[in-house]
Parts: C-alpha cells; structure tokens; sequence
C-alpha cells in the first residue's frame, strides 16, 4: 500500500498517520519529523532545513526530495509506506513518481482554517514517546499523559508561523488537490469530526477502494 496524506498545517496527518501506517504494516514517514530529527542532531540536511522551518517556508524541493529517495530505499519501504508532508508541490509529486512509483491513494484532509490555528497554537509535543497533545485534552499542559515526559511546543506553532504555513499550504501545496484529482487517486476525508471519526473515515474511504 503506497499513501499520501495530504492537508493543511493541523489538518491531523500525525494524529492519524501511525494508527493507519500500522492498519497497513507500512512505515509512517513524515518529512516534518525527519526535518526536526536532524535539526536536532545538528546534520548537514538539519542545518539547510533549519532557516526554512523556522520562517514557516518550504525546505527547497531538491533537498527534500534527496532526503526522502534516501528514506525510501529502505528495507522496510518494500511492502510500500505512508508519507506524511510529502509531497507538498506538484515538482516532488514528480519526483516520487520517478522515485518509486505513484501512491495508490492520496488521502487529503481537511479543516476550515480559523480551526486549524486554535488546534496548532495549542498542540504540545512529548519529548519522550513523541506523541502529539492538545491543551485542551490535557491535566497538566507540561506532562505527557502517556508516558509522563515533558510536553513541548512546537518552535514553528507560534501565531505568526502559523499563519505563514497556511499561507505556503494554499499557493504551494493545495495545487495538488487538483493534480492527483487528475490521476482518479485523490480521496477527500473531513477532518473536522473527532479524531477517532476522521480515522475511521480514512479506512472506510481506502477499503472502499481495494
Ligand atoms: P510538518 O511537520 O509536516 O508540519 P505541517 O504540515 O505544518 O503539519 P503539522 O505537523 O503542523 O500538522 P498535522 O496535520 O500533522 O497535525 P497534527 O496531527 O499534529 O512540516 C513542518 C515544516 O517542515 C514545514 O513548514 C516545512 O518547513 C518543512 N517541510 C516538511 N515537509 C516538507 C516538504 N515536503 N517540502 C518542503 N518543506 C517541508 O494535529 C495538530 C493539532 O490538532 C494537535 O494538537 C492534535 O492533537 C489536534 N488534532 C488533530 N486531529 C484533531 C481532531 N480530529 N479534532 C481535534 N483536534 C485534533
Ligand atoms: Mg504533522
């Protein structure tokens, strides 16, 4: 099974990206992570990426696209993957195609703006098991109630990056609504239902196709 989530910045792609990579025993590859990753780690992709992150831009296409060739070559990318934030414009929607072959299903989520700023200025992230949280849902904002790590904020889930995000989202990415709309692989999911309707939507809307 080879998947793309598509959709705008809190859209819920990571919410919903484990639990269907796993349905499929697929790897669940974000480029998002993978960015943050080697930011972390200080590595040669991590200090290019690192300016573009921070601004809420796109990382240019050939070093996301290199990265995520390199990812893709991976043993356990055999059975096929779910790519979480990839593509995001219609040249690496190109070069996936050149990489390893189209997606089966494109899986496009969406959620009317105004909402997704509430839901991103109030995300926390878990530095231990990575999970992701909304304040809202939370005791204590600052311990994760999976693991008791502390919780974060993402560095980019301020207003103003936000905003940027979206902006990028709908002039760079939302193109390719239309173009795997083209190809008869675009699924469009709500995903201004609860977590666990959007989920259970998503595998309804893949095995409707199978
Ligand atoms: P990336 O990490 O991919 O960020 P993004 O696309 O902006 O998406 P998010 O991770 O913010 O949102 P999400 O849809 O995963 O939402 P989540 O599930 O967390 O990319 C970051 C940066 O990396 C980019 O800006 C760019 O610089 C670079 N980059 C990455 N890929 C690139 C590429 N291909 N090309 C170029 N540059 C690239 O949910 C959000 C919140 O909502 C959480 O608090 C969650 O609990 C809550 N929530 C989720 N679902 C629901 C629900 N159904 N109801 C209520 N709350 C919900
Ligand atoms: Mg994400």
């Amino acid at each position: 099974m080879k998947l793309v989530f598509l959709g705008p910045p809190g859209a819920g792609k990571g919410t919903q990206a484990g639990k269907v990579a796993a349905h499929y025993g697929v790897p669940h590859i974000s480029t998002g992570d993978m960015f943050r990753d080697a930011i972390g780690k200080g590595t040669p992709t991590g200090l290019k990426a690192k300016a573009f992150l921070d601004a809420g831009a796109l990382v240019p296409d050939e070093v996301v696209i290199e990265m995520v060739a390199e990812r893709l070559k991976g043993a356990d990318c055999r059975k096929g993957y779910l790519l979480d934030g990839f593509p995001r414009t219609v040249e690496q929607a190109k070069a996936l195609e050149d990489i390893i072959k189209a997606p089966d299903a494109v899986v496009n989520i969406t959620v009317d703006d105004e909402r997704l700023i509430g839901r991103l200025t109030g995300r926390r992230m878990c530095t231990g098991c990575k999970g992701t949280y909304h304040i809202t849902r939370l005791k204590d904002p600052g311990v994760c109630p999976d693991c008791g790590a502390a919780l974060i904020q993402r560095e980019d889930d301020r207003e103003e990056t936000i905003k940027a995000r979206l902006a990028v989202y709908h002039q760079k990415t939302s193109p390719l609504t239309r173009y795997y709309a083209d190809k008869g692989t675009l699924c469009t999911v709500d995903g201004g239902q609860t977590p666990e309707a959007v989920r259970e939507q998503i595998i309804a809307v893949l095995e409707s196709r199978a």
